[in-house]
């Protein structure tokens, strides 16, 4: 394995497949009490210059479970966020710890941190780009609740146009066999032309695109649900028009497959409603459990 992961391309479909196997190795440990304290006397550096809740708390309880310590630096608080170049954060933090996990607002903050970094760095989402410990979260959760990848119709519905776990979770499917990809959005917020060409149309995969939930749902095994970001619009305008593009509740579910399954990165926002969370066929909170143990997995792979 690579020394960083700043992208899921890092990592082999062998890698992957040990991290997956490793994360429900240490699921079952943990449901049956069994430590798997490996990580002993070593330190993960958790850098945030964005906010986030399931990322930060997956990484920091993993690393306590694994014998080790995290610690939580924000960007405003840290150097960084005063004007220190983010290579001499990447130096100092080398000398202090054994890992750097880090957010950053953009992919080069990120490339520069992990070329002065002599320890592994993980990226934990760069801007609009990629978010592979994600996409593993989401690898797992779908083999797991499908038993395979091979043949799988994926639904991605939402904000396709600035969603990078939707980008980044394309691409990783592109390395397995006959996925289909429906790709449900607004016109405005439509996959862009670029991950077409160079993922899904090199790799031959077949996709269709549609504006319509209603329409495409019965023929998903997986539904990829994300949320209109706010945060990603100039115009306020155009997100409140935009943002109940799409809700999921009961009646759509009533169309889907008996056994499809319903994903979300999280946080959501109204674009499932509460009530489809008693549905066995909902599968985000095992999604963010799941989280935490390919965390671990990984952690486990480039800190030991
Ligand atoms: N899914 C995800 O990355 O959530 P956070 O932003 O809370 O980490």
């Amino acid at each position: 394995m690579q020394k960083d992961l700043l992208k899921l391309l890092d990592l082999s479909t062998e890698d992957i497949t040990n991290i997956l196997n490793t994360a429900d190795q240490l699921k079952y440990n943990q449901k049956h009490g069994i430590p798997h304290e490996h990580l002993k006397g070593k330190t993960l550096a958790m850098v945030f210059e964005k906010n986030s809740t399931r990322t930060r708390v997956s990484f920091e309880t993993g690393m306590y479970q694994l014998g080790g310590h995290a610690l939580f630096l924000s960007g405003k608080e840290s150097q960084i966020g005063r004007g220190e170049p983010i290579e001499d954060t990447a130096r100092v933090l080398s000398r202090y710890c054994d890992g750097i996990m880090i957010r950053t607002f953009s992919q080069e903050g990120l490339e520069k941190l992990a070329k002065h970094a002599t320890v592994p760095v993980i990226n934990a989402g760069d801007g609009g780009h990629n978010h592979p410990t994600q996409t593993l979260t989401d690898l797992l959760t779908i083999h797991r609740e499908k038993g395979e990848f091979k043949g799988l119709t994926i639904g991605c519905c939402g904000d396709l146009k600035f969603g990078r776990t939707v980008h980044s979770l394309i691409s990783a499917m592109s390395r397995y066999r006959n996925i289909k990809v429906v790709l449900i959005s607004p016109e405005e917020l439509k996959l862009p032309k670029y991950i077409k060409y160079e993922v899904l149309e090199k790799n031959g995969m077949e996709y269709v695109e549609t504006t319509s939930l209603e329409e495409a749902i019965p023929q998903l095994d997986v539904l990829y649900m994300t949320r209109i970001q706010r945060e990603r619009f100039d115009d306020p305008a155009a997100y409140e028009r935009l943002k109940n593009s799409y809700i999921l509740d009961p009646a759509k579910m009533a169309l889907a497959k008996e056994k499809m399954c319903v994903l979300h990165p999280l946080p959501r926002v109204n674009e499932i409603s509460i009530a489809v969370d008693s549905d066995p066929r909902a599968a985000y909170f095992r999604q963010a459990l799941n989280g935490k143990f390919v965390r671990m997995a990984l952690i486990l792979k480039l800190l030991e």
